[in-house]
C-alpha cells in the first residue's frame, strides 16, 4: 500500500489541498510528518493548534486503521505506521506505468581519434544510470552520444598522417595520439606545419574525398574501441550523431540568429553578446577564419533534437568545467525564442584527482580507461582467487566485481564533487563499495541456497526492531528514485543501497536465519529474498551486475 497517498487522503479530507509530507529524520517521530505552518495564514491560527486539531481529527477517521497512531509534535502532525503495515507493504514491489514522458540524455561524448578520457567514463556511467533510473520510473528514454567527430584538430591530423605515414589498424588511438602529439611538438619548431593542418582542415570541410575517407577511418577506428569500453560498462546509445553530423544544419540556426538581430561582429569574429541574460562573456558562433565551431554545433544540435524527438527535458552530461558554455547555449535558445530552452539542464559533474604513485598505469599525461577497468577485473580476480578459490566461473565473476567497483566509486559520490582514485578504497569487500554491496547480495543468496526452504511472507513474525528497520529501508525506495530523478543524482540510489546492505547485514548477524521455528524461517527467508531482489534491481539501474556467488 501507498502510504504517502494514503495519508495525503487523510489530510485532504479535512480540507487541505497540495499535501507535501516530509519523512521525519529520526523513526521516533513518526513514519511521515506533515508540517502545518504554511496553514496558519489561511486558518488564522498557530500551527500548532492546527497540528493539535488535525491530530486528533485523523485519529477518528476510520480509513487510518493502518495508523498505529497521529501525533502532533510542535507545528508537526506525525503519523506512526502500524508494524504489520509497514512490514507487509515492504513485500510490495513498486509498479510504475510509462508516464508519457521523453527525456533526451546525452553523455559519454568522447572525442575520436583522442583517448576515451575519466571525464568521459563519469559522464558515460553517470548519465548511463540516470538513463536506466528515468526509464524504470515510466520515462521514455533517448540517450545520445554526442561524438566528438568535427573541428580542425582533424586537419591537423590528417596533415600528421600525410607527412608521417603510419599503419593504425593495430591500436589505433595510441597510433593517432601519437601523431597528435608529434604534430604539436614538431609544429613549434616549423610554424608551416599549423598552415597545413588548417588547409587539411579546409578541404576537409569541403568534401575532399582522401581527406573525408581518412576522416571515416579514424571515426571507425575510434568508435571500435570506445564500443569495446561500452560493451563492459552495459551503456548503449540510441544515437550516436556527433558533431559531424550538423555541418549542413548550422547554417539555417546562423541565418536565423542574424534574421533576429542577435549576432554581432567582432574582430571578424561572429558572437552573440549575452549580458542582458546575465552572462558577460558572449558566445562565439562564427571563427573569424570564418569556420563554425563546437558552440554553433550544439545550437544546431539542440534545435534539431528539439524537432526530432520532441522532448520533455533534455540533459547534457558534461564536466563542469563547460559549465559557461552551457549557460550560453541555453541563453542563446531562449533569446532566440525557444521556451524549452528552460527544459535544457547542464548535468555537470567534477573530476577526478590522482595521487600520483598510486595508478602505475599512467602513460604521460593520459589515463587510458580499458588500462582502468583491466587492472580493476585483475585485482578483483585476486581477491575472489583469496576468499573463494573455488569458485566456479572465476574470470567471468571478476568482471563483474571489478567493472562494478570501478562504476560505483563514482556514482557512489555526489556527481558535483571531485573524487581521488583510490584502488584500494574502490575495490574493499568491506567498504562502501560495489563489491561490498555484491558481496551483501551474494551472501543472501547464499542463505536461500541453504535453507532450500520456500520464502513465505509473514509481517507477523517480523517484529524485532532489525526487521522493523529493513522493512523502511525497502519501502523508501520509490522515494529514492524519485530523489533520484528530481536532481539527477545517481548517488542517492548507491547510497540507499550502501544502507540496505548494511541493515540486512545487521539483520542476519543478529538474528538465526535457518532455524527449527520453520514459519519463522520462511518468513525471514522472504524478507533476504525481497532485500538480494532489491539489491540487485538497483544494481542494475546503475549499470551494475550482481553475481549470486563471489
Ligand atoms: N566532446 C566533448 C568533450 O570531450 C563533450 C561534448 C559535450 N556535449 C555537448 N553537447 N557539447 O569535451
Amino acid at each position: 500500500m501507498d502510504f504517502k497517498a494514503a495519508i495525503a487522503r487523510l489530510l485532504e479530507a479535512q480540507g487541505i489541498a497540495d499535501v507535501t509530507l516530509e519523512v521525519p529524520p529520526d523513526s521516533k517521530l513518526g513514519d511521515y510528518a506533515f508540517p502545518c505552518f504554511p496553514l496558519a495564514k489561511e486558518r488564522k491560527m498557530a500551527p500548532q493548534a492546527i497540528a493539535q486539531e488535525l491530530a486528533a481529527k485523523i485519529a477518528t477517521d476510520p480509513a487510518a486503521d493502518f495508523l498505529e497512531r497521529v501525533a502532533a509534535t510542535g507545528p508537526y502532525v506525525n503519523f506512526f505506521i502500524k508494524q504489520t503495515a509497514l512490514v507487509a507493504a515492504a513485500f510490495e514491489e513498486p509498479e510504475y506505468q510509462p508516464n508519457g514522458k521523453r527525456v533526451v540524455i546525452e553523455h559519454s561524448s568522447p572525442n575520436i581519434a583522442k583517448p576515451f578520457g575519466i571525464g568521459h567514463l563519469r559522464s558515460t556511467v553517470i548519465g548511463g544510470a540516470l538513463k536506466r533510473v528515468y526509464e524504470y520510473a515510466g520515462w521514455e528514454v533517448v540517450g545520445i552520444n554526442h561524438l566528438g567527430d568535427w573541428g580542425t584538430q582533424f586537419g591537423k591530423l590528417i596533415a600528421a598522417y600525410k607527412r608521417w605515414p603510419t599503419d593504425i589498424t593495430e591500436d589505433p588511438i595510441k597510433k593517432l595520439l601519437e601523431l597528435y602529439v608529434r604534430f604539436h611538438a614538431e609544429a613549434e619548431k616549423d610554424p608551416t606545419l599549423d598552415d597545413a593542418g588548417r588547409e587539411e582542415f579546409r578541404k576537409l570541410e569541403a568534401g575532399d574525398p582522401e581527406n573525408v575517407a581518412l576522416w571515416k577511418q579514424f571515426r571507425e577506428l575510434s568508435l571500435q574501441e570506445f564500443d569495446r569500453i561500452y560493451a563492459r560498462l552495459h551503456v548503449s546509445f540510441e544515437s550516436t550523431a556527433g558533431e559531424a553530423f550538423y555541418n549542413d544544419k548550422m547554417i539555417p540556426v546562423l541565418d536565423e540568429l542574424k534574421a533576429k538581430g542577435l549576432t554581432e561582429e567582432d574582430e571578424g569574429a561572429l558572437i552573440v553578446r549575452l549580458e542582458d541574460m546575465g552572462i558577460q562573456t558572449p558566445a562565439i558562433v562564427l571563427k573569424s577564419d570564418g569556420a563554425t565551431i563546437y558552440a554553433t554545433r550544439d545550437l544546431a544540435a539542440a534545435i534539431y533534437r528539439k524537432k526530432e524527438y520532441n522532448f520533455d527535458r533534455m540533459l547534457y552530461e558534461v564536466g563542469s568545467e563547460q559549465t559557461l558554455h552551457f549557460r550560453q547555449l541555453f541563453a542563446m535558445l531562449k533569446k532566440m525564442g525557444h521556451e524549452w530552452a528552460e527544459d535544457c539542464q547542464h548535468i555537470a559533474h567534477g573530476l577526478y584527482r590522482f595521487d600520483t604513485g598510486k595508478m602505475s598505469t599512467r602513460k604521460g599525461q593520459v589515463i587510458f580507461i580499458e588500462d582502468v577497468l583491466q587492472q580493476a577485473v585483475e585485482r578483483s580476480l585476486k581477491t575472489i582467487d583469496q576468499k573463494n578459490p573455488d569458485l566456479l566461473e572465476k574470470e567471468m565473476v571478476a568482471e563483474q566485481v571489478g567493472i562494478g567497483a570501478v562504476i560505483f566509486f563514482d556514482l557512489r559520490s555526489d556527481r558535483l564533487k571531485d573524487i581521488v582514485f583510490d584502488w584500494d578504497e574502490m575495490l574493499d569487500f568491506e567498504g562502501e563499495t560495489g563489491p561490498y554491496v555484491q558481496y551483501t547480495h551474494a551472501r543472501l543468496c547464499s542463505i536461500l541456497r541453504k535453507s532450500g526452504l520456500e520464502p513465505k511472507a509473514n509481517p507477523e513474525l517480523l517484529m524485532t526492531p532489525e526487521e522493523i528497520a529493513l522493512a523502511r529501508q525497502l519501502l523508501a525506495f520509490p522515494d529514492t528514485i524519485e530523489q533520484v530523478i528530481k536532481n539527477d543524482k545517481p548517488h542517492i540510489l548507491a547510497r540507499h543501497l550502501l544502507d540496505l546492505s548494511q541493515l540486512v547485514n545487521s539483520f542476519y548477524q543478529k538474528h538465526r536465519i535457518i532455524q527449527d521455528d520453520k514459519d519463522l524461517e520462511r518468513a525471514r527467508l522472504a524478507l533476504i529474498e525481497k532485500t538480494a531482489a532489491r539489491i540487485e534491481l538497483g544494481l542494475s539501474l546503475l549499470g551494475i551486475m550482481a553475481p549470486q556467488e563471489m
